[in-house]
């Protein structure tokens, strides 16, 4: 189409922002290609991606091997509902449960929906197994959470932005301080809760990584008093945070014949964004037998959850985490980075500090939390080639595709110390 082909930067912000709804403030860049750990914008410029799609794009960019599969599986099948079997839903159910070592998996497409089947499957959970009295469930979750947008999830946000206005909301949500386990201990007297849902690391909140041992504690404290623990790795899953999960422990991936020992082993598992390497809306979730087999026919499903076209992109996506190392080089490459944001902090004021694990990193800015310094910084690296957003006020996320090389990673370092030394707060 040639109005489409000769759109400029410009004209494509402009039709968005007449014929779209306005829900996102994007960075003014449009983007028309991608290649592994690289972006071009129609104009043709050239930038390292430093956001992923949020942690989506973890194999980077257009994965040749993705692609592939997406074409092939595109030729021959792309949806049956579940009114059918499919020959790919199965191989892929098995490969997932193996590689994260568990029975079963239910799946989804976006990450919101897995975190609400998680939330029903806990409740069913709770009056079928553990004998919570009807209508009486409880989900506790963490204080700057982030899980997405529906409406029982938003009713787990204490975030004006995203409850404002969107009442009333879902009952038989608990919330309470992110890393304080006393609270949890306190709030876990209650026999009517039937699960804790947490993220291992708080990545929309600014990447908040808790004390070494909350989550082992958490995770234990549930054990102890017959509640699920369920993490939600949609952001830290999938080689993100150094690991194959974030709740796993001291190894590099969660691999059966892998010789490290999981932290904790979650009673269920939230994953959505890399499942798919980014290149389709693939979510799922994962849990034991004893959990999973609540769920009967009728009692849960989507049109598109399971379609042959999303099951052989996410098979072909865990593939190429495995082959490729990529949770390996995660850590690698996470701690380099830490170590070179920490010499910039030593040279220059407007960096506060740097906290993260693996790729999942974030700088705070020293500045006041609505003070636009953050977006301002994330204007002039986008000027310099590299792309990161804000989030929440003066924090910087980076979260570049785990295929990056150890030589492109001190490229994008010497950008981001180039961009804040030189900055100039206005
Ligand atoms: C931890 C976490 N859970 C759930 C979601 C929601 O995923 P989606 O945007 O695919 O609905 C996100 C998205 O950023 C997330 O970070």
């Amino acid at each position: 189409m040639a109005v489409v082909d000769t759109l400029t930067s410009q004209d494509a912000i402009a039709l968005e922002n007449q014929y779209g709804a306005q829900n996102y403030h994007p960075l003014p860049v449009v983007l028309s290609k991608g290649e592994g750990v690289y972006v071009w914008d129609v104009e043709g410029k050239k930038y390292y991606d430093f956001l992923s799609a949020y942690s989506a794009v973890n194999q980077g960019h257009c994965h040749p091997k993705i692609i592939s599969a997406l074409k092939n599986q595109a030729e021959n099948l792309t949806l049956t509902s579940r009114a059918f079997y499919n020959d790919v839903l199965g191989r892929y159910e098995k490969y997932a449960t193996e590689f994260f070592g568990f029975d079963k998996l239910l799946p989804m497409n976006t990450g919101a929906e897995a975190v609400e089947t998680a939330m029903k499957l806990a409740r069913k959970w709770g009056y079928e197994k553990k004998g919570i009295p009807s209508n009486q469930a409880k989900i506790v979750v963490c204080q700057n959470n982030f899980h997405g947008r529906t409406i029982s999830i938003i009713s787990a946000s204490n975030d004006p932005i995203a409850t404002e206005n969107f009442g009333p909301f879902t009952p038989g949500i608990v919330s309470i301080r992110y890393n304080d386990i006393n609270a949890l201990s306190e709030v876990l007297k209650d026999n009517n809760v039937a699960a804790f849902l947490v993220e291992p690391i708080q990545g929309e909140a600014g990447v908040y990584v808790p004390d070494k041992n909350y989550i082992k504690e958490a995770f234990e404290l549930c054990r102890s008093k017959n509640v699920l623990f369920i993490a939600d790795e949609v952001q830290t899953g999938i080689a993100r945070t150094g690991r194959l999960l974030a709740t796993c422990g001291n190894c590099a991936c969660a691999d059966k014949n892998c010789s490290g020992t999981p932290e904790v082993k979650p009673d269920v598992l939230i994953l959505g964004k890399a499942i798919s390497g980014g290149v389709f809306p693939v979510s799922a979730v994962l849990a034991n037998n004893e959990v999973m087999d609540v769920i009967r026919p009728g009692n849960h499903g989507s049109t598109f959850g399971g379609n042959p076209l999303a099951c052989a992109v996410a098979l072909a996506a865990l593939e190429v985490v495995k082959e490729e190392r990529l949770a390996e080089n995660a850590d690698t490459l996470g701690k380099i980075f830490r170590a070179e944001m920490e010499k910039l902090i030593q040279e220059s004021d407007l960096v506060r500090l740097v906290r993260g694990k693996g790729l999942l990193n974030a700088i705070v800015i020293n500045d006041t939390e609505d003070s636009s310094t953050a977006w301002n910084i994330c204007m002039a690296l986008k000027g310099n080639g590299l792309l990161a957003k804000p989030t929440h006020g003066n924090i910087i996320r980076f979260a570049p595709p785990l295929i990056m090389t150890e030589e492109q990673l001190y490229e994008c370092i010497a950008i981001i110390r180039k961009t804040i030394l030189e900055f100039k707060v206005q």
